[in-house]
């Protein structure tokens, strides 16, 4: 069973994405083990307490320095021991300690087609506002393992979503969440829980069913 740390910062909509699917079967041999957020008022952590899931909140705004923080975060990831940890809309740049100590162990959600709108300045509404302003015609999201680069780590999975001529950032930012995001983060926990990924060369690889 993979014990699964989901880190957060604002309304959780990908969280609750997970936690359905763990509950419904979409995922198999995994469980949510804990919810960080560095954001106090995240709504995210109020989900992970209606659903009694283990959740704790390490804000930088406590510690005297970056340091700190990051040793602390360091810290509470140690004493949880997850086999996977889930930036699932964390928004806070993951410390070089944390992912030396995790390496390959860590997947974020980005929503936009990498290598495009993404790096740095490119998380939640501004991606979105970026894809709108260059006029592009399809956006989407991906799941990629996280490394020290700013949404630089091998691709695991990726949908495409239709750009609408209406589109506002936020009409936008909801279909890729609803036709993207919500399926394909579950479903690299799904398959990386039962022993279906393979990182070579800097690529991630989807073993088929079975193998
Ligand atoms: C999601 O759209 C996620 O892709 C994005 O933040 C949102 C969080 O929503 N993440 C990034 O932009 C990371 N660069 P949620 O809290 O409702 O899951």
């Amino acid at each position: 069973m993979l014990k699964v740390a989901v880190l957060v910062s604002g309304g959780g909509t990908n969280l609750a994405a997970i936690l359905d699917a763990v509950k419904d079967g979409t995922i198999t041999n995994a469980r949510v083990e804990a919810v960080i957020s560095n954001n106090p008022n995240a709504y995210a952590l109020e989900r992970a307490a209606k659903r009694g899931i283990a959740h704790a909140c390490i804000s930088p705004k406590s510690f005297e320095s970056r340091e700190r923080f990051n040793r602390a975060l360091l810290d509470k990831l140690k004493e949880l021991e997850p086999d996977l940890i889930v930036l699932a809309g964390f928004l806070v740049v993951i410390p070089p300690e944390v992912i030396a100590a995790f390496r390959n162990r860590i997947i974020n959600i980005h929503p936009s087609l990498i290598p495009a709108f993404c790096g740095k300045g490119y998380y939640g509404l501004k991606v979105h506002e970026g894809v709108l302003s260059r006029g592009a015609k399809v956006t989407g999201a991906t799941v990629h393992f996280v490394d020290e680069g700013t949404d630089t780590g091998p691709i695991l999975l990726q949908k495409a979503v239709a750009v609408e001529e209406t589109d506002t950032p936020e009409t936008l930012q909801r279909r890729v969440m609803e036709q993207a995001e919500w399926k394909i983060l579950p479903e690299a926990i799904h398959l990386i829980a039962n022993g279906r990924v393979r990182i070579a060369d800097g690529r991630a690889v989807v073993l088929p069913d079975g193998e």
